[in-house]
């Protein structure tokens, strides 16, 4: 099966940038969001990003006007009936997806593939809203996405076999790298990354270091791009406090339980950059 039109549904910071990716491979995207203000605030920060790779040299003028212009912004989800896939990049709250995915099963025609952003919670669960379980796959990318190489490809225990292999090839289509995952909440980074960020947060309330000699141990004894308290704060402590009860709630295992410095974090608001005060301050 051949992907000529691709749909996003959500116009986030995930949406956002996946439809940002998609139009930059070529492929002509309609992106939806719930209300017109939302889906300007998307658009807006699509142009910002292509702009600033302008300034940086990655791309021309000319070459951002034809991105944007495959991409088309909607509030309606019948504007997405002509896609061949749709990726689903809502709010990670399963009864929203779910909606989502069984709306879109009576828009699109049998063939289109829905595929799902979620981060942690199960394929399956979307797919079983739809009356094609053997058409849904996952589609995880990673924050950011235009820079971010990977892509993990989840297949159910109903996803087809061809289905699964025009995902990933749509997938290395884009530019990405993709590798194939099974549908156990997670998948393989989030499995992975989950603990190590809640043990970050367990270590600094045992007093083990401060979370800048944390991040700076973690940085240039790992390699790692950012520290723990960093990434932290980039993803978002709601978001991290969101998944990692997912994670709890399936696995029932204590390493995926948040301590309760992230929880009180949450709750005061200090949510990472996003909400200029995570971790570290960046009201200055
Ligand atoms: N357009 C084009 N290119 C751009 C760009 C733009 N607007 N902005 C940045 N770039 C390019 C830069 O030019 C640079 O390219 P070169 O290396 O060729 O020079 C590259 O992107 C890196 O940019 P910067 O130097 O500005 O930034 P950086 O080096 O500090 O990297 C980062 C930023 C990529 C975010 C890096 O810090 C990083 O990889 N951090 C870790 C992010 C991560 O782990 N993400 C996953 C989060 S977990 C998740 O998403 C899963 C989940 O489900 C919760």
């Amino acid at each position: 099966m051949q992907i000529k039109h691709v749909g996003v549904v959500g116009c986030g910071l995930m949406g956002s940038g996946i439809a940002q990716v998609c139009a930059q491979a070529g492929y002509p995207v309609t992106v939806r969001e719930i209300s017109q203000d939302l889906l300007d605030k998307g658009l807006q920060s699509i142009h910002k990003f292509l702009s600033t790779g302008v300034e940086r040299k990655k791309l021309t003028e000319e070459q951002k006007n034809q991105i944007l212009g495959r991409i088309k912004g909607t509030t309606r989800l019948e504007d997405l009936g002509n896609c061949d896939l749709i990726i689903e990049a809502v709010v990670e709250d399963i009864h929203i997806k779910k909606e989502v995915f069984g709306a879109l099963d009576k828009i699109c025609p049998p063939e289109t593939i829905l595929a799902s952003n979620t981060s942690s919670l199960t394929i399956i669960e979307m797919a079983a809203a739809t009356g094609r379980p053997d058409r849904v796959v996952g589609l995880h990318f990673f924050n950011p996405a235009p820079l971010m190489k990977l892509v993990e490809v989840v297949r159910t225990i109903a996803t087809n076999d061809e289905v699964f292999q025009t995902a990933f090839e749509f997938v290395k289509s884009l530019g990405k790298e993709p590798v194939a995952a099974k549908d156990n909440s997670g998948f393989i980074v989030n499995f992975l990354l989950i603990p190590y960020l809640l043990g970050a947060i367990r270590a600094l309330e045992n007093g083990l270091a401060s979370k800048e000699d944390i991040d700076k141990a973690m940085k240039l004894g790992c390699g790692y791009p950012m520290g723990p308290f960093e990434l932290l704060d980039f993803v978002g402590l709601d978001t991290t406090y969101k998944v990692a009860n997912i994670l709890f709630e399936e696995y029932r295992d204590r390493l995926y339980a948040p301590p309760p410095l992230l929880k009180k974090m949450v709750l005061a608001g200090y949510l990472g950059r996003k909400s200029g005060k995570g971790f570290y301050d960046y009201t200055k």
